[in-house]
């Protein structure tokens, strides 16, 4: 069980009231989570103590050195690498995936089949279209109206071209949880596998070893961290690529698809934001902490999102859309329309208590818009975080039922 009063005292920023002496609610993490003192500390120490570029002999570069190697340490248990050559470090995870597609552009063939989906945020879309420049068709799966992927039309479009599926694990925008471990087993035996993890790595734990995947991407600003992206390559993979890099960088992985000097302080931050999670767990090595940690998490994040799920569900003029809470294949992320208010006008209006929430289609533009909502203004999305609270659900439910 997480301790929630416990957990609050950590995050600085949840203290805020507004003047009308309204708290701040945050239900904006699937845009990024509030950041615990422990990760701004560290931060702030590395700029005190430790500020400098990475290879040198004296000793704040060799403390920086230690950070980087440290981060790619702890972000392979993190992700169940256990190999720190696994991860590369970049800007956000965007800018990976473009590298990463460029570098794939010449590899693939003319004729080539790459696999995207109709669910997923355009940074797992929109890089996949330099393909097309090498001759490669891309492929969309369909979403169904439901909210969750047409397993069907994927199992139908895979075949001896395919050479690479591109999938999220879950969806930004609607809280669909994919079934990316089937999807895995119908693919032919040399195509690339790429999960985006982005919006599912705050909520639940990754195995890279058991998902089979070649590559997957997270930002650590959605689980309690400073903006840096992450790249997981399967070990043997990157060198294989012809990444666009200089020829002073070293020529091996994980390093060949960083570009310039990396964000050292916040990579410090990173590693404190692993520590923190993996302290809300138990278990013999951080590995086991991690596990059972993010196993609190999620059903403490499913029961609150469960409850604003029914509440809002049950309301006159609101639809929550995408898939209910009857089983958990659900991340703790609800997303809903209003029949006489736009999701623009709902934010406003949540705002003005001091509630943080997102309007519109967060990026994942082709979901909005195969669901007919992108004219309306997208959906109001209300994403549960480790630490929020059932006072605050009921808060949130109180000001949309008056609405
Ligand atoms: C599912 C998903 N994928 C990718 C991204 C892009 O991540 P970044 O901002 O690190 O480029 C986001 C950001 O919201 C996301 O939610």
């Amino acid at each position: 069980m997480i301790n929630s009063s416990e957990i609050r005292e950590f995050f600085p920023s949840i203290g805020r009231v507004d003047h009308n002496k309204n708290q701040i609610i945050y239900l904006d993490g699937p845009g990024g989570t509030q950041v615990p003192i422990q990760v701004i500390e560290a931060i702030s120490q590395y700029y005190i103590r430790s500020n400098a570029n990475t290879h040198g002999e004296f000793i704040t570069s060799q403390e920086t050195d230690k950070v980087m190697d440290d981060l790619r340490l702890k972000m392979s248990e993190f992700l169940g690498s256990d190999n720190p050559d696994t991860i590369s470090i970049g800007q956000n995870m965007t800018s990976l995936n473009y590298s990463l597609a460029r570098a794939l552009a010449k590899k693939f063939n003319s004729g080539d089949e790459v696999i995207i989906t109709e669910l997923d945020h355009e940074a797992n879309r929109g890089p996949w279209r330099v393909l097309k420049e090498a001759g490669v068709k891309l492929i969309e799966v369909s979403l169904l109206k439901n909210g969750e992927l047409d397993y069907e039309d994927f199992r139908n479009k895979i075949n001896d071209k395919t050479v690479m599926v591109c999938m999220g694990m879950s969806s930004n925008a609607l809280g669909t949880l994919n079934d990316f471990i089937s999807v895995k087993s119908f693919l032919p035996q040399n195509c690339l596998f790429l999960l985006d993890a982005v919006h599912y790595a705050p909520h639940f734990s990754i195995n890279v070893k058991e998902l089979g995947c070649d590559f997957l991407l997270c930002s650590s600003y959605k689980f309690y961290g400073p903006h840096v992206g992450f790249l997981y390559s399967k070990p043997g993979l990157l060198e294989q690529l012809e990444t666009d890099r200089l020829v002073v960088q070293d020529q091996k992985a994980p390093y060949i698809i960083e570009t310039g000097t990396l964000n050292h302080a916040a990579c410090a931050g990173v590693s404190s934001a692993i520590d923190f999670i993996a302290n809300i767990g138990d278990g013999n090595s951080s590995r086991d902490k991690l596990i059972n940690a993010f196993s609190k998490i999620s059903s403490h994040e499913f029961a609150l999102a469960k409850e604003l799920y029914e509440s809002i569900n049950n309301l006159d003029k609101v639809n929550v859309v995408g898939k209910d809470f009857s089983d958990t294949k659900r991340t703790p992320t609800v997303s809903f329309v209003h029949s006489d208010f736009t999701p623009q006008e709902i934010c406003k209006a949540l705002a003005s208590e001091n509630i943080c929430a997102w309007d519109g289609h967060f990026y994942a533009l082709k979901a909005i818009q195969q669901l007919g909502l992108e004219e309306s203004g997208g959906v109001t999305r209300l994403g549960i975080s480790l630490y929020n609270t059932m006072e605050e659900v009921e808060r949130v439910v109180s000001v949309i039922s008056k609405l």
